[in-house]
């Protein structure tokens, strides 16, 4: 359905938990964040329905993200309900990739249609820098698996922090080698990537193309999302940005999001949205539900203003509870 600034409507992301086996440092502060009770959760029936009315409004795609959403046990089986909605074409599903090598036989079995994988580097050292964790060969191993299934869409996610241009050079060319697509995300001032210095797109760009050749704007489709892709000569995949700052994209915002706790929002900054797991949990009627669902979509806010935005509980703004 059309938003009340006329765009289209059709893309969801869930995050299934906050939690998350990794502690990124633009995204999870050391201590982890506070454990929200399992009963707090939505539940993959619960899930589904608010899947289903939302698929009668239009909702086509649904995203699986967190904080890290292996780490709960619906996915797999959640993945297979959702493709069974009449309406919902494309499950796709954000990672970390730890979990994805033990994971992705039964993910495919249950008709997921593609993967992004976070990896900011692929050296060893600052995998451990960026992420406080030793599981780097693990999330190779997750990659290498989803590269296994050719059925399956790859994407990489890389966040330049305080990574080297080699290293990014290094991350870029798993697109020349690899029937995948790595994007590069500029840091958004959320939460603790507030503490960052965004990188921008221009600056990566740039040291690309001294090593690679120029990169050409291409309007194929290859996600849901908010990534502009290019193509460079003699890659296999593509190259893609996520700028939410320096190439702001809300004028073109297809989404809204879930959150692991049931609260539909309109946009990733603001609290405007509704609370669907006490709708459900009272009891609601589907009409009810749906018509709850179309008044967040119709008054999504035009977009964010991350530069002006200073207010606001900086719990709620942490990446891995919003959604990523
Ligand atoms: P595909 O294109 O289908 O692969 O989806 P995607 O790029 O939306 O998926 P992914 O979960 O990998 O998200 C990549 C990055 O885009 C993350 O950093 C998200 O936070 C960011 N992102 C996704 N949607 C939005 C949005 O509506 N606004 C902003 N500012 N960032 C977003
Ligand atoms: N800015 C941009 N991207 C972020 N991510 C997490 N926090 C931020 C931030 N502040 C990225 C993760 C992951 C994706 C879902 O979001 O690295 O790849
Ligand atoms: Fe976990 Fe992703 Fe946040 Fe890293 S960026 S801590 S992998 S949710």
């Amino acid at each position: 359905m059309l938003d009340r600034y006329g765009r289209n409507i059709d893309y969801l992301r869930i995050s299934l938990t906050d939690r998350c086996n990794l502690r990124c440092i633009y995204c999870m502060p050391e201590e982890g964040i506070r454990q929200i009770p399992r009963t707090e959760l939505l539940d993959t029936d619960e899930i589904v329905r608010i899947c289903k009315a939302a698929s009668e409004l239009g909702i086509s795609r649904i995203k699986l993200t967190g904080g890290e959403p292996l780490v709960r046990r619906i996915c797999t089986p959640l993945v297979k309900e959702l493709k069974a909605i009449p309406g919902i074409c494309q499950v796709t599903l954000t990672t970390n990739g730890i979990l994805l090598g033990e994971q992705l036989p039964g993910l495919m079995e249950a008709g997921l249609d593609a993967v992004n994988i976070s990896l900011d580097t692929l050296e060893e050292t600052t995998f451990r820098k960026i992420t406080r964790r030793d599981d780097f060969h693990q999330v190779l191993k997750g990659l290498r698996a989803a590269l296994s299934y050719p059925s399956l869409k790859v994407k990489l996610n890389c966040v330049p922090t305080f990574q080297s241009d080699e290293e990014l050079l290094q991350v870029a060319a798993l697109a020349r080698e690899n029937p995948l697509h790595v994007r590069f995300i500029e840091m958004m001032p959320i939460g603790l990537g507030k503490e960052f210095a965004a990188r921008g797109e221009e600056l990566i760009k740039s040291v690309l193309e001294k090593e690679y050749g120029s990169m050409t704007p291409t309007e194929e489709k290859l996600g849901n999302g908010p990534c502009h892709y290019y193509t460079l000569e003699k890659f296999t995949g593509r190259i893609g940005f996520i700028s939410a700052l320096s190439h702001k994209f809300c004028d073109s915002c297809n989404r809204v999001r879930l959150t692991s706790t049931g609260f539909l929002k309109g946009c990733l900054q603001f609290e405007d949205g509704a609370d669907l797991k006490v709708l459900l949990r009272s009891g609601c009627s589907d009409r009810m539900l749906k018509e709850t669902i179309e008044k967040v979509i119709y008054e999504k806010p035009v977009g964010h203003n991350f530069q002006e935005h200073k207010k606001g509980n900086e719990e709620s703004h942490i990446m891995a509870q919003i959604g990523g």
